[in-house]
């Protein structure tokens, strides 16, 4: 067997054995096949497609890749959650503070920025101080000792996807079924939770842009779940515009921070508390979906959520006293608004618009080796459905260059819809799978 004969298989529509994929993956992850024959692999991949076995193959070869936590002396039910991907996603850093505030133990491995869309330990290293890399045993005890503990992709899990995964971003190749359920689940599978929610975003700044997509994805995962006896619920939830106001790492930490101080963004407490819910069901502490979600409001009001998060902050490494006063995160250079021409109500906000402007104010990644810079982004004043007058602010733009400020300044303009007749609220959550 050798890679070539691989690629050419992929990229003449035929399917891939088992074996071949085992032997690309274990090849790649041991630095035997280079990066070029892997980035052509995966374009033909993302190009052709794989049929659910392949998938499956491709899952269980990455899950292997590395070690598997064992998380039984923990003793407790460990329900772990992963989202599709978005753009002004912050909700791991107020959901899982908030769920292990109510005793569910939360052992969660997030991921970074990927093509247009922010990643949960980007943002958490923007904290400073805030160590993501921890070793298996110290990840353990933190979950033991505080009941949450939230790191990157450091330990030898799935060391494949972690691999693919940012050859992905530098190839543009991450909105696919196979490779997302695949990516997603080897980590959920080696990361030894029992029970997973997966919060399946759809819309313009999702991977997947309709609902029909995100319902094939979560099909697949759920499948996926099934066959490796993780029990998998996935929550699809809209991703048109951005969730909540801040698009930025540090501006979207002061965002989850503001949250869990009970400052609430409708569409971020909607999707906040259904994945949460879930959450708690799985954990078997609760089957009444709706008493869950007032569980989680009552944390927020007695403020045991948002010690939980400090608690998390301060027992990785991070300086609290930018959470207790997040105006001493670093400021960008150039902080200005973008006012409206019109007075309507606003239509459309594309949410991959916005994530790539973003992007290019410096908050994500071109090549994989790239560092971000945590301090730019863009903070919305209104939310699609808002009444707006004309001259009113439409956004700040936090910039750290003039050039990169005028870029961002022009695109938001055109890329906030105003119309004159009224807008409805969109629907957050679309479907819950299992
Ligand atoms: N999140 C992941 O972990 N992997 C993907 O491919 C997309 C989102």
């Amino acid at each position: 067997m050798n890679i070539l004969e691989i690629i050419e298989k992929k990229r003449d529509k035929k399917e891939l054995t088992k074996e071949e994929i085992t032997y690309f993956v274990e090849g790649y992850t041991s630095d035997k096949i280079a990066d070029y024959q892997a980035a052509a692999l995966i374009m033909a991949i993302y190009l052709n497609g794989m049929t659910k076995q392949e998938t499956t193959d491709l899952t269980i070869a990455m899950a292997n890749s590395g070690e598997k936590l064992d998380l039984s002396t923990l003793n407790e039910i460990i329900v772990d959650k992963h989202s599709t991907g978005g753009v002004g996603d912050k909700v791991s850093l107020i959901l899982l503070p908030l769920v292990a505030s109510l005793d569910i133990p939360v052992a969660k491995m997030s991921g970074r920025g990927l093509g247009f869309t922010g990643g949960t330990v980007d943002k958490l290293e923007s904290i400073p101080g805030y160590v993501t890399g921890i070793d298996m045993h110290n990840f353990i005890k933190n979950v033991e000792k505080i009941g949450i503990s939230m790191i990157s992709q450091t330990l030898n899990l799935a060391p494949a996807d972690k691999k693919i995964y940012s050859l992905r971003d530098s190839i543009s190749c991450v909105e696919s079924i196979p490779l997302i359920a695949s990516s997603i689940m080897s980590k959920k599978i080696a990361s030894g939770a029992e029970k997973i929610v997966l919060d399946v975003t759809c819309g313009a700044g999702a991977f997947m842009h309709s609902k029909e997509q995100a319902e094939a994805l979560a099909k697949e995962m759920i499948e996926i779940g099934k066959l490796a006896n993780k029990e998998t619920i996935c929550v699809l939830t809209n991703m048109d515009e951005p969730l909540g106001y801040a698009v930025g790492n540090s501006l979207e930490v002061i965002e989850a921070v503001n949250f869990l101080k009970g400052d609430m963004p409708e569409d971020l407490k909607e999707v906040v508390l259904a994945l949460g819910a879930y959450m708690i069901k799985l954990a078997g502490k609760g089957d009444n979906i709706e008493e869950n979600k007032e569980k989680m409001l009552e944390n927020i009001e007695n403020g045991k959520g948002y010690e939980k998060f400090l608690q998390l902050v301060e027992n990785q490494g991070g300086d609290i006293s930018y959470i207790k006063n997040t105006s001493q995160f670093p400021k960008a250079s150039y902080i200005e608004d973008v006012y409206s021409d019109t007075a309507g109500y606003i239509k459309n906000m594309n949410a991959k618009e916005v994530g790539k402007i973003v992007c290019n104010l410096g908050a994500g990644r071109i090549r994989k080796e790239d560092s971000i810079d945590n301090s730019v982004g863009i903070i919305l004043n209104k939310k699609v459905s808002e009444k707006v007058e004309k001259n009113e602010v439409l956004a700040t733009i936090y910039a750290n260059s003039q050039e990169t400020l005028n870029e961002a300044k022009e695109k938001i303009k055109e890329i906030i819809e105003i119309q004159k007749e009224a807008v409805p609220k969109p629907k957050m959550i679309l479907e819950v799978m299992d």
